[in-house]
């Protein structure tokens, strides 16, 4: 028998291998997604995972795919789950889960484990997209069968098998990284009332740290992508990580929210989306020059049923494709260039312009105009609330 783990070198899911084998006599395969989650994440892990007894350990570079396919179509609709969070790790999940179940189909397992607990989000993402997918698999998630339930015991339990580990029993967070962003939660956050710690923040400055000078940026988009930085034509992934690299020092992206998770219960959470806290200022300056008033309320729309699908892993289904399609065919319209100010946590388009700009000056400006008769406004305004003076009307 053969599972694959989503393994991450971390403390759990290094405990995870022994465990599977000793508890359902298999083979384990790890399988290590590169979302790009960065250098320091992924050395060694090859060998920790053999270490740890995988019989093979497969690295999956997903970096490209992940912003091309999963981050841009989100963007396009505009998704920002309960108005703040950019919805980072849930984007991650169906491309993670998807190419897992690659491996697995390649090596021909009969089964799929991750090391999501059974509290969260993720195990309700990881196995909603492996049902899509592979539907004849079994899932095992150790977390919510085994009685390891603290560092402690973890780390005494790798020791009793001579698994070296480098995970100290006093790490407080628990994060998950990709390119786009980074989480946050657990220790002191578990306290609405606490203050996050300066510990608690990895990517970005504060914005007190923050340079005392504003930098600009300047971004190029074309149908709801960003095709270049300061002028330099880049792909897309390319352009995110020049962006995270612009955007941190200056604190932008920071967020601490207290969010409804699919579970139904609670949590805070404190987020880090510098590069990405950017991409949607800009693309949101672009559609307030191209939407009228009416695209953009239907995009509200799209934008709220898609950030709980994303959230509630709800990747692989026609409602996907549904909603993605209205959002493609909007931001077809979503074409030209923003400058955008970045200053002590603060992002904002001072400057944007696009070739399908529904922005006339000689309409809007409070100055002298010869295109707009006043005067039609009246009967307008007649009609615009004719139910409203009818109903009054009856009732006297
Ligand atoms: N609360 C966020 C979400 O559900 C972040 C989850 C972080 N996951 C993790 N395995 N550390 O998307
Ligand atoms: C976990 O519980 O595994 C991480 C947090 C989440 O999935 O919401």
């Amino acid at each position: 028998k053969k599972v694959v783990l989503a393994y991450s070198g971390g403390l759990d899911t290094s405990a995870i291998v022994p465990w599977l084998k000793e508890n359902y006599g298999c083979e384990v395969i790890a399988f290590v997604a590169d979302v790009g989650q960065g250098a320091e994440e992924l050395e060694g892990v090859e060998e920790k995972a053999i270490a740890s007894g995988a019989s093979e350990c497969h690295i999956v570079d997903l970096k490209d795919e992940m912003v091309s396919d999963y981050i841009y179509p989100t963007l396009k609709t505009g998704s920002i789950y309960e108005g703040t969070y950019l919805l980072g790790t849930s984007m991650a999940r169906p491309i993670i889960a998807k190419a897992q179940v690659e491996i697995a189909r390649k090596v021909g397992a009969d089964a799929l484990s991750h090391g999501c607990t059974g509290k969260g989000n993720d195990q309700v993402r990881f196995e909603s997209c492996f049902a899509a997918l592979a539907p004849d698999l079994k899932v095992i998630a150790p977390w919510r069968e085994w009685d390891l339930s603290s560092r402690e015991s973890l780390l005494d339990y790798l020791a009793e098998r001579n698994i070296p580990c480098s995970a100290s029993a006093t790490k407080i967070y628990s994060r998950d990284a990709n390119a786009w962003h980074i989480s946050h939660e657990g220790g002191e956050l578990e306290d609405p009332w606490c203050q996050p710690s300066d510990q608690v923040w990895t990517w970005t400055n504060s914005p007190e740290q923050a340079p005392n000078e504003a930098e600009y940026v300047t971004l190029n988009v074309v149908e709801g992508e960003v095709v270049a930085v300061n002028g330099e034509s880049l792909k897309p992934y390319d352009c995110l990580v020049k962006l995270n690299d612009i955007a941190a020092p200056h604190g932008v992206g920071r967020v601490d929210i207290v969010e409804n998770r699919l579970v139904g219960m609670k949590s805070r959470g404190c987020y880090e989306t510098p590069g990405g806290t950017v991409i949607m200022a800009a693309l949101q300056a672009i559609d307030e020059l191209v939407l009228d008033k009416s695209s953009r309320k239907w995009k509200e729309v799209l934008g709220g049923e898609f950030s709980h699908l994303v959230y509630d892993g709800r990747w692989f289904t026609p409602l996907k494709d549904s909603i993605l399609a209205g959002a493609e065919s909007l931001s077809k319209l979503a074409t030209g260039e923003v400058v955008l100010k970045l200053y002590k946590g603060q992002v904002t388009a001072v400057q944007k312009k696009s070739p399908n700009s529904l922005y006339s000056e000689d309409f809007a400006t409070f100055g002298e105009d010869d295109v707009y008769d006043q005067s039609h406004a009246e009967g307008f305004i007649r009609l615009f609330s004719l139910s409203s003076r009818i109903s009054a009307l009856t009732k006297k």
